[in-house]
């Protein structure tokens, strides 16, 4: 069982923080949004329960490790690409690439259209045993295709027009879009993004279990967390804390001003983590005047860089620490210098303790200058954690998107920009 957390105290008891009235205020409105959730689900949450995405995703990767694929391409971008560079992030080894055991081909993640990734990706596969993802669930993304249709130029050359067809997987809609179209003429394999899942939430569709799966992560485990999770958010309701925290951000946001939610995961493997849920948050939310502007950061690391600024500038912001109260790893730190006062002390700790007592001690220097600040416990960092831990706040904001009265499954402000670049591209009809 995932043992994860959500503790609000210190949104409470900080000076100036949301008191019971406010939340009172709010709850009918919270219970509303929740009920509502529930008449009608979002396609999201059905997914930790059905086989129908792990199965063939799991049988996909088998063969593609099987085959003894050296290299492995994910082309995709935003909803198609944060969610399976967080999970790799956070739940492969940071060297994984170099690893000299066998864990699964190396995996590349080529989401931008910036030449610079693109041509380094393609410095270093082996073109003869490369396979390329391509996910978009739209099927017309720019970036995407033109990714795809450089690496495909690559493939081509080096294995030839029939058997580069063999290297490709397309995880696109299950029904329509361009990726279908050339699926269907060419015999490209494919793995279905389901209609009724928006990028940003498709973590537990093909879009994340295909490449966890390749790189040998356990997508059982993933989606066990994230089914306990949907079970715990159907018996708590409104009383769930990750459904809570969709009211204490919101409140925080509108009522007192603090528009900034910073997430800052104590834990390396989660900064793209954060990355995912900033997508999230802002793309769900950000429409029609309202939405709060979520920030990653990580600790230790920013409490050299960003930390000066939560505690002593403008008072606009929220810090989310997420803690791993167990590391995976751990390294103890040897005894040495006892004598030196500034460097013995550290002899005789570890580095996950260090790194956790760093993580209190922000937290009580945040509420002793009256910064509010809430916090997430993972009692350790794995697939199952994880899914839990996605599945909770992808709930959090489709519950935020109520209060904020806005459909947080579309994304209208991100159109125009692609109009005007399919105009200037050629695209016939712009
Ligand atoms: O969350 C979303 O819907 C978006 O970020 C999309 O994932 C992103 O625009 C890429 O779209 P597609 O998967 O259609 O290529």
């Amino acid at each position: 069982m995932a043992k994860v957390t959500f503790d609000y105290t210190n949104l409470r008891e900080v000076e100036g923080g949301i008191g019971d009235r406010e939340l009172q205020e709010l709850g009918l409105r919270l219970e509303d949004a929740i009920d509502g959730f529930f008449k009608n689900p979002p396609g999201f949450m059905r997914l930790p329960k059905t086989a129908e995405f792990s199965s063939p995703s799991k049988a996909l990767a088998e063969e593609v490790r099987a085959l003894g694929a050296t290299d492995f391409i994910h082309v995709g971008i935003g909803g198609s690409a944060l969610g399976p560079i967080a999970l790799h992030r956070a739940l492969n080894h940071p060297y994984y690439n170099l690893l000299p055991s066998y864990p699964g081909p190396r995996l590349h993640f080529a989401e931008n259209t910036d030449p610079a990734t693109l041509a380094a990706i393609l410095d270093v596969v082996d073109l003869p045993n490369t396979w390329v993802n391509v996910v978009t669930k739209s099927g017309s993304t720019a970036e995407t295709i033109a990714n795809f249709l450089v690496i495909r130029g690559n493939l081509v050359e080096a294995l030839g027009e029939g058997t580069y067809r063999e290297h490709v997987v397309f995880t696109t809609d299950s029904e329509e879009g361009y990726l279908r179209q050339i699926a269907d003429r060419e015999g490209t394999r494919t793995l279905p993004i389901p209609p009724d899942v928006g990028g940003r939430f498709s973590v537990l569709t093909p879009v994340g279990l295909f490449p966890a799966a390749v790189t040998g992560l356990d997508v059982d485990a993933l989606l066990r967390g994230a089914a306990q999770c949907v079970d715990e958010v159907a018996q708590r309701g409104a009383d769930h804390p990750a459904v809570e925290g969709a009211a204490y951000y919101y409140l925080m946001d509108v009522s007192k001003g603090r528009n900034v939610r910073v997430m800052m995961p104590y834990a390396d493997p989660l900064d793209r983590f954060a990355a995912w849920f900033v997508q999230l948050w802002a793309e769900s939310l950000g429409k029609e005047g309202r939405g709060s502007t979520p920030h990653g950061a990580v600790g230790t690391t920013d409490q050299h860089s960003q930390v000066q600024l939560y505690m002593e500038g403008p008072q606009d912001k929220v810090i989310e620490i997420i803690e791993v109260e167990d590391h995976p790893r751990d390294l103890p730190i040897p005894k040495a210098y006892e004598d030196l006062e500034g460097v013995g002390y550290l002899s005789g700790h570890t580095m996950a303790e260090l790194l956790n007592v760093e993580c209190n001690a922000t937290r009580k220097a945040l509420l002793e200058a009256g910064r509010p600040n809430a916090t997430i416990s993972l009692a350790t960092l794995d697939e199952e954690h994880l899914g839990y831990l996605m599945q909770a706040l992808e709930v959090q904001t489709a519950i935020a998107g109520s209060l904020y009265s806005v459909n947080a499954f579309n994304q209208p402000g991100v159109e125009a920009a692609k109009q005007i670049t399919y105009s200037r591209m050629g695209r016939p009809g712009y």
